[in-house]
């Protein structure tokens, strides 16, 4: 059973070691079990607005995300998606049901420990970038470090580790204006996973790139899955996309009327194992 104050601790951020590594299931995070999903959501129901304009968002939607997998969610422009992320990442209430992430039930928490559960469990990328224009790719990325008043050389070192990540070092004193889309789609990936988060959220992560940078900032969330054990939820239009999820949900009329079967794969490509263990 954990308190919230495992959320701030600051010993949660003293290794050096893999990038983006998670602290989960570790000693120095206590946490739930590892084989709890990452998130879950049980009938839940948001309502935006009230009276005849109300727009019911979401009307009772459960579905869980597995730890260390690849999620996508799909569906039409105004289906959910957006409404249901917000949700997750606690950026919102929901007016009904249940939302659980990485063992902590939401409902529980007041406006401080909500805000500490995002700081330090979860990342979020967004369509745009939301890079701050004046500060050069490193300092960007070592913002959320800086927030938890991380020392200068521990940052530094984190900072560097995360621009090699997402394969930016070269770029690190540019500011978001001299980087490409991709680029500064890469460094807000690298800032979302700053301190070390169990799981990424992104909405529309590749809704403004061309395919070909498209491709390449799927490469780095697939990577970060497979390689840094974080677990992504996104939201996606693109069918390409899709078909590199472990998992793909869709959002109808503020339902999920598909449960989450992975995708087709292109011939060659290895279905990832199912684990239960
Ligand atoms: N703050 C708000 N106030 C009123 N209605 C809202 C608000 N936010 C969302 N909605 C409505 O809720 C519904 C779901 O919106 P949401 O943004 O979750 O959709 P989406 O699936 O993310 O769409 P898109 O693919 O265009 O991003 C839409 O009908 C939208 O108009
Ligand atoms: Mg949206």
């Amino acid at each position: 059973m954990h308190t919230e104050d495992d959320m701030g601790g600051t010993g949660t951020g003293t290794d050096t070691g893999g990038a983006g590594t998670p602290a989960r299931g570790g000693a120095e995070r206590p946490g739930p079990e590892a084989a709890d999903p990452m998130v879950s959501v049980r009938d839940v129901v948001r309502t935006h607005g009230d009276g005849p304009a109300a727009v019911r968002a979401l009307r009772g939607v459960s579905f869980d995300v597995p730890r260390g997998e690849l999620v996508a969610v799909r569906g039409r422009s105004g289906a959910g998606k957006t409404t249901l992320l917000n949700l997750i990442g606690g950026l919102d209430r929901p007016d009904a049901g249940r939302i659980v992430v990485d063992g902590v039930d939401l409902a529980g928490l007041g406006e401080k420990r909500m805000a500490r559960l995002r700081r330090d469990r979860i990342g979020f990328v967004f369509q745009s970038f939301g890079l701050v224009p004046v500060l050069t790719a490193a300092e960007n990325v070592g913002v959320p470090l800086r927030m938890r008043k991380v020392p200068w050389r521990e940052r530094e070192e984190r900072v560097d580790l995360l621009l090699a990540l997402v394969g930016l070092r070269e770029h690190a004193a540019q500011r978001p204006g001299e980087l490409s889309g991709g680029q500064q789609q890469r460094v807000a990936i690298a800032r979302a996973l700053a301190n070390r988060p169990s799981l990424l959220i992104a909405d529309e992560p590749t809704g403004r790139l061309d395919a070909r940078t498209r491709e390449t900032v799927m490469d780095l969330l697939r990577a970060v899955v497979d390689g840094e054990g974080v677990t992504v939820l996104m939201t996606t239009h693109d069918g390409d996309l899709q078909a590199r999820a472990d998992r793909v949900f869709e959002l109808r009329d503020g339902l999920v009327v598909e449960d989450g079967a992975p995708p087709e794969r292109e011939a060659g490509t290895p279905p990832r194992e199912a684990d239960g263990a």
